[in-house]
């Protein structure tokens, strides 16, 4: 039975190191590495991260700041455009978790991401944007 007991161990150490990470992840500050890594599997389809660059979406260089539906070239939709907010980082964490919710109407064809964490992270690298 001793041959069995080894990866119990090694699974309860795991679950514990992810408990206390998971306990102290919301009081940290984001992790702008892992937020990069989340823009390139998530938004880099349609947004770049260099200043001027538009694609599908966009450009999101300076955007954690800026005004909705102000970045120049870009033909927005009415309801980004008219939207009258700013992005602040608040803001930007409701809008990634639910963009239809905060801008009615947006043409942004992304459902959401839903993992808070990841939202934090990817936040705290579009603040590295400018
Ligand atoms: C499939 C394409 C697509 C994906 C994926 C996508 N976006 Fe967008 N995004 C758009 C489009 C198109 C718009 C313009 C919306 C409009 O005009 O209604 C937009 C608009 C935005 C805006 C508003 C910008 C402004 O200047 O007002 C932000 C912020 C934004 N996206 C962030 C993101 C982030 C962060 C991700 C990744 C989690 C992402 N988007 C994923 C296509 C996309």
């Amino acid at each position: 039975m001793s041959c069995f007991r080894f990866p119990v161990v090694l699974a309860a150490v795991a679950m514990a190191l992810i408990g206390a990470a998971g306990g102290v992840g919301a009081a940290h500050a984001a992790d702008a590495a892992a937020g990069k890594q989340v823009f390139h599997s998530q938004c880099a389809i349609c947004h770049s991260d260099k200043a001027g660059v538009n694609k599908i979406g966009p450009s999101l260089f300076g955007v954690v700041g800026r005004h909705t539906g102000s970045e120049k070239g870009y033909d927005y939709s009415v309801a980004n455009k008219n939207a009258n907010l700013v992005w602040t980082p608040d803001v930007l964490d409701k809008y990634l978790a639910n963009p239809q919710k905060v801008v009615p109407g947006t043409k942004m064809p992304y459902g959401g991401l839903h993992n808070a964490t990841k939202r934090q992270n990817l936040i705290g690298f579009l603040e590295t944007l400018k």
